[in-house]
């Protein structure tokens, strides 16, 4: 597993769910694109149009989507979480939930609607027996859109997402999915949990650049969001530049790719996406899973250690966080810096995201480290 990457050997890089390395396929990607561009500028303009729809394709394959005129590329997360706030006609009266776990992105962009007389409503993740109850019993008739982390993006915990959704269409409310945490690194079904819109990055978990982001809109809620930018490429006929004063947004979510399309970040994220593809996501998620089971049982054991995140395998995927008492956690966040590590402080702790090619004998190495720390300290 470990020959799709090149990383630097003095390395443990451990820090997916923040920004990942590229793979080999993809360096290589964008090198040859790159070489292309300075020798031929775009004169092979259509293979990359070409190429852009091949990763539409393998995106709604990832994703399970019934189409891929359901897929548009954006510039990132929090631009689709944006289009979808902006985009809906808010009534007086409306309320929003989310959770209060939430990266700062599906918070703020929901907060900046109270001031239209939207209500938000914030569910306390571990007031309730369960996650989805505490967001469940938020939920009311005024309930216009629940927006979630797939995957909390500090303690690392997966909602369950069928749950969730099968509430939103009981109460004929729309479901947005932040899934920037979980796709690419477990499977994720757009039609199984019923989503109407998704979003996530594609510089995480599916190894790609940052600048390029996935957004799912269900065909059917497509009209919902009513359309905030504008230009030549968001029209159905994009290759009739006479017909200005009676053009028709694209029927697909191309309508929400108002110009020129990122052709580097596309070439870049189709290479990653292609590799995680061949392996398969069931055998990728299954290496995530068994990599942070790992960890929770080295940690567990070790004197001082609190896991911070869910230890129970269907309830998180590939973040892990921890934090040790007696000691200044971000001492040890820059000890673990200076040995090489490349990890995050989030949630109170050290998060820990390592994906399917991280090696036991990393987490054995990270363990000891932790360990030893006390003494060092
Ligand atoms: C859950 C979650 N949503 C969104 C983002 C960031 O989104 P963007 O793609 O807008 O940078 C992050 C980044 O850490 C995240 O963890």
């Amino acid at each position: 597993m470990t020959n799709y990457f090149k990383l630097d050997p003095g390395l443990i890089y451990v820090n997916h769910a923040a920004v990942a390395p590229w793979p080999l396929r993809t360096v290589e990607a964008v090198k040859n694109f790159a070489d292309e561009n300075g020798a031929v500028g775009s004169r092979h303009y259509e293979q990359w149009i070409k190429l852009e729809q091949t990763l539409k394709n393998n995106l709604a394959t990832l994703i399970n989507a019934a189409s891929s005129d359901e897929i548009a590329l954006l510039k990132n997360t929090s631009e689709g979480l944006s289009i979808i706030a902006k985009g809906i006609e808010w009534q007086a009266g409306d309320n929003i939930v989310i959770s209060n776990q939430e990266f700062p992105s599906n918070y703020i962009v929901w907060e900046a609607l109270q001031r239209e007389g939207v209500e938000l409503r914030i569910a306390d993740l571990l007031s309730t027996e369960t996650p989805e109850q505490a967001i469940i019993e938020k939920m009311d008739s005024n309930t216009r859109l629940l927006s979630i982390s797939a995957v909390q993006y500090a303690s690392g915990l997966k909602m369950d997402l069928h749950t969730l959704g099968d509430a939103c269409k009981a109460n004929q409310s729309l479901f947005c999915v932040d899934a920037i945490q979980q796709i690419g690194a477990t499977q994720f079904d757009v039609q199984a949990i019923d989503a109407d819109f998704v979003v996530a990055d594609g510089h995480k978990w599916m190894l790609g650049p940052e600048g390029l982001a996935l957004f799912y809109c269900k065909q059917s809620s497509m009209e919902q969001l009513k359309l905030q930018q504008f230009g030549w490429h968001m029209v159905e006929d994009l290759s009739d530049f006479s017909n200005m004063h009676n053009w028709q947004p694209a029927h697909s979510a191309r309508r929400f790719e108002c110009g020129s399309p990122n052709t580097l970040t596309t070439h870049a994220l189709q290479a990653s996406i292609s590799l995680l593809l061949e392996l398969g996501m069931e055998s990728v998620e299954a290496a995530v899973k068994d990599n942070v089971q790992s960890l929770i049982s080295l940690f567990e054991s070790l004197k001082d250690v609190t896991v911070l995140s869910p230890t129970e395998r269907d309830r998180h995927a590939g973040i892990f966080t921890f934090s040790k008492k007696g000691i200044d956690n971000q001492q040890l966040y820059q000890y673990l810096v200076e040995k090489g590590v490349v990890c995050a402080a989030r949630g109170g702790g050290i998060r820990f995201s390592p994906h399917f090619y991280n090696q036991a004998s990393e987490f054995e190495q990270l363990a000891k480290w932790v360990d030893q720390f006390n003494l060092s300290a």
